[in-house]
């Protein structure tokens, strides 16, 4: 879609980042450290800056994000610190109101000028929403029809003056919402779902897709299947995935980097995220923590290199791949950032991808 590469970064808003490891550095999340790597993001020349929801943690050695700082709130006090860097922070539908959530909405797109995009999560993990007693009956197998009903009702408050509507799970009477979001028509969506269900949402509704994929290859497949779908719907669609690159000026010193870091696994807490997929048979989540004993990672795909490996491969996904954003995480992000915008980011440059 876009002829330039998106750069993202993916905040690390809950204790550890994404890493389930001992030997990663364990540090809780704080504003300020993301305040830090959200200054540097903008000023290293990224495009965005992405965090997450999350309400329960998986306990274990590591404590893995039984700390979290709350998503919308977060990325409204880092629009106030930024002025040019995109912000996308995570609403789950079933935890705000339609009125609450478009008021929120814009009220972060008037803070930040029009940077705000909401990331819709229908729920990786239900246990997060049994323990506060909210969920709707039946919510797990309804839970993207009760998104997409969400959505519509928070679009036309959006863009209407009055909403009146009456759903399965909203009602609505002459419902108000002003002031109207800055970015027309409203703030961009993303979605990120993996289940068939959360794919066709996302081809709907979504201007971001962030996707997974076992293999470059696999990715990049995906990346043109929802292209395709959603140009079934007439939409364009930006593509994204993440990454964690492990770097080092030689791959014998990036990959001791690396065994360092697996050799600290917590199995404990993986076997707790395991647990919760294998008491639901969720096929999506299943798929990922294959990936995760191997990749100690919560999320993003584990590169490892020297920064030229690190371009090359980014620049694979994205010249061929056809994928429009590529979003980081990193196992220490200041310096990971430092040097990614030191050695990398020229040579993507050289080669016309940013
Ligand atoms: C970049 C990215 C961000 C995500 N953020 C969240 C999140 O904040 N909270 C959450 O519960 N799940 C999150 N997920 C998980 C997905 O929303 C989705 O639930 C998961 O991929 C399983 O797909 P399904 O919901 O279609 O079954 C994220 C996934 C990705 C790739």
């Amino acid at each position: 879609m876009s002829t330039k590469l998106e750069l993202g970064v993916f905040l690390p808003i809950g204790n550890n980042g994404f890493l389930v490891s001992k030997t990663a550095p364990q540090y809780a999340p704080s504003f300020e450290m993301n305040r830090q790597i959200a200054i540097m993001a903008e000023n290293f020349g990224f495009d965005l800056i992405f965090s997450m929801s999350k309400w329960r943690g998986f306990g274990g050695t590591t404590h893995f994000w039984d700390t979290t700082l709350e998503s919308v709130t977060l990325m409204t006090a880092l629009a106030a610190v930024t002025s040019r860097i995109r912000l996308i922070a995570t609403m789950q539908p079933v935890l705000f109101a339609p009125a609450v959530a478009a008021k929120m909405a814009a009220t972060i797109d008037d803070i930040s000028g029009g940077r705000f995009g909401i990331n819709i999560v229908t729920g990786s993990f239900l246990d997060e929403f049994d323990q506060m007693g909210i969920l709707p009956p039946d919510y797990a197998a309804q839970r993207y029809r009760y998104a997409e009903e969400w959505l519509k009702v928070v679009k036309r408050l959006w863009t209407e003056d009055s909403v009146t509507f009456d759903g399965e799970w909203f009602h609505l009477n002459d419902c108000r919402s002003s002031p109207r979001p800055v970015r027309q028509p409203h703030p961009f969506i993303v979605c990120a779902g993996t289940s068939d269900e959360g794919l066709r949402f996302t081809a709907r509704e979504g201007d971001y897709c962030f996707l997974g994929g076992v293999t470059v290859e696999h990715t990049k497949q995906l990346s043109r299947r929802m292209k395709d779908v959603a140009a079934e719907f007439g939409r364009p669609i930006k593509t994204a995935t993440t990454i964690l690159p492990v770097m080092a000026d030689t791959m014998a010193e990036a990959e001791r980097r690396w065994k360092l870091l697996q050799d600290g696994v917590d199995r404990e807490a993986i076997a707790n995220i395991a647990g919760y997929y294998v008491r639901k048979g969720r096929q999506s989540g299943l798929n990922r923590i294959a990936k995760m004993e191997k990749d100690i990672s919560f999320a993003g795909r584990i590169t490892i290199g020297t920064p030229e490996d690190i371009a090359n491969y980014i620049a694979e996904l994205t010249l061929e791949g056809g994928l429009d954003c590529i979003q980081l995480l990193f196992a220490d992000y200041i310096e990971g950032l430092e040097v990614f915008h030191a050695a990398v980011m020229p040579l993507l440059r050289q080669r016309g991808v940013i």
